[in-house]
């Protein structure tokens, strides 16, 4: 295997396979044996929420012997806990939401309950702490004030930023989008939303996203048109991939078993950068999807394995496509090097570029051939050739 920095949420590997419709096939697995068998699989990383490791009403004594576990593993394996998240969907008293709750009561208790794990994503050494909304949301669109409900969210969100600031931790937050599943519309549905709610924050500066492949298509949306967005405006802070066919429920399948061109597409934007240059992730390539229902214990493990071992046949083949001649002759026919050229020149006023006597052949420039089909066959040839 490749040297990629390869990350699990310890929630995937666990996934028992209980869905609305059928109990668990398969048995509840120990976090620290996960941790164990991720770094034999050659893993770097593992994600948790704390409720993977921790249970919902733990004492004190449970609470830290639960901890100390994951932590012997860690350290035994040399796995790095990149990240934390906390779970605020799964209780009952979420059901309508955490931060975004009608009651008071019900925001604080959310409130404290994350605040909690930021100081438990500290002490694990984490540099992300994800929040997915899972319940903040409607099914009904007079269910909440919805204007009010995205200021509870803001200030949600606000609160725990300042508080990673106010006690110096390294600590970013990651907001994850989801248009829908388990709440009707998911508040937050896409990139673009959260992107546009983090400009409203005080804090927003270390609050970025963390992009899931499948949430992205569930939407009927482009996952890497949305994380080159994320890059361009330095918000890409972390990573969930995984497989999905298009607008449906939430699949989680393995990563490249969904959409696989636009998987080769993601891991070439990942890998090489864009043709341009620009921002770069430079984050671990953390996986969340989760094993199939119909496989037995075995297939948790093959699965792991796929994802990595899918995500390092995509870097070679993407790596080969970009250092093609005939690719690279491809870009420069399709004018993606022209592209960087910015469209006024240097210091080029708007009332020069107005005044200017600058003609154009409409004609010629309306006949332009960029050869995209040629250019997306060699992708493809590189992908399946
Ligand atoms: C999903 C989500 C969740 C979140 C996780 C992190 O599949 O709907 O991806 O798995 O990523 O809960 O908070
Ligand atoms: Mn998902
Ligand atoms: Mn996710
Ligand atoms: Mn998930």
């Amino acid at each position: 295997m490749s040297d990629i920095k390869y990350s699990f949420g310890l929630w995937t590997v666990g996934w028992a396979g209980r869905d609305p419709f059928g109990h668990a096939t398969r048995p509840d697995l120990d976090p620290a044996d996960s941790i164990r068998k991720l770094a034999e699989l050659g893993a770097w990383g593992f994600t948790f929420h704390d409720n993977d490791v921790i249970p919902f009403d733990a004492d004190a004594a449970t609470r830290d012997a639960a901890i100390a576990s994951v932590k012997k593993a860690a350290e035994e394996t040399g796995l790095v806990c990149e990240m934390v998240t906390t779970d605020t969907f799964m209780h009952p008293i979420f059901k309508a939401g955490a931060f975004t709750s009608n009651s008071r009561e019900i925001r604080r208790f959310g409130l404290r309950k994350v605040l909690t794990n930021v100081d438990l994503a500290a002490e694990m050494g984490a540099t992300t702490f994800v929040m997915w909304g899972g319940r903040e949301g409607t099914e009904y669109d007079n269910s909440k004030d919805l204007i009010t409900a995205h200021a509870r969210y803001a200030e949600g969100i606000d609160t725990v930023a300042a508080y990673i600031k106010s006690q110096g931790y390294d600590l970013k937050i990651g907001l994850e989008p989801k248009p829908n599943e388990p709440r009707g519309d998911i508040f937050l549905p896409t990139i673009g939303h959260a992107i546009a709610l983090i400009d409203t924050l005080d804090n927003g500066d270390i609050v970025g996203l963390n992009p899931e492949v499948g949430h992205e298509q569930m939407a009927g949306l482009n996952y890497t048109h949305g994380i080159a967005l994320a890059l361009y405006a330095g918000k890409l802070f972390h990573i969930d991939l995984n497989g999905q066919h298009g607008p449906r429920y939430d699949q989680d399948l393995v990563f490249g078993h969904g959409d696989l061109l636009s998987a080769f597409f993601t891991v070439d934007l990942l890998e090489n950068g864009a043709p341009n240059g620009g921002p770069r992730y430079e984050g671990p390539r953390h996986f969340d999807y989760k094993t199939s229902r119909t496989e037995g214990v075995a297939g948790v493990w093959e699965s792991a394995k796929a994802n990595m071992e899918t995500y390092d046949l995509l870097a070679v083949k993407a790596k080969a496509y970009r250092e093609d001649p005939e690719v690279q002759a491809a870009f420069e026919t399709a004018g993606i090097f022209e592209s960087a050229q910015s469209t006024l020149a240097e210091g080029e006023t708007i009332e020069a570029f107005l005044a200017s006597e600058e003609t154009y052949d409409v004609a010629a420039l309306s006949d332009r051939h960029e050869g995209l089909v040629n250019l997306h066959q060699l992708a493809l040839k590189h992908l399946i050739g």
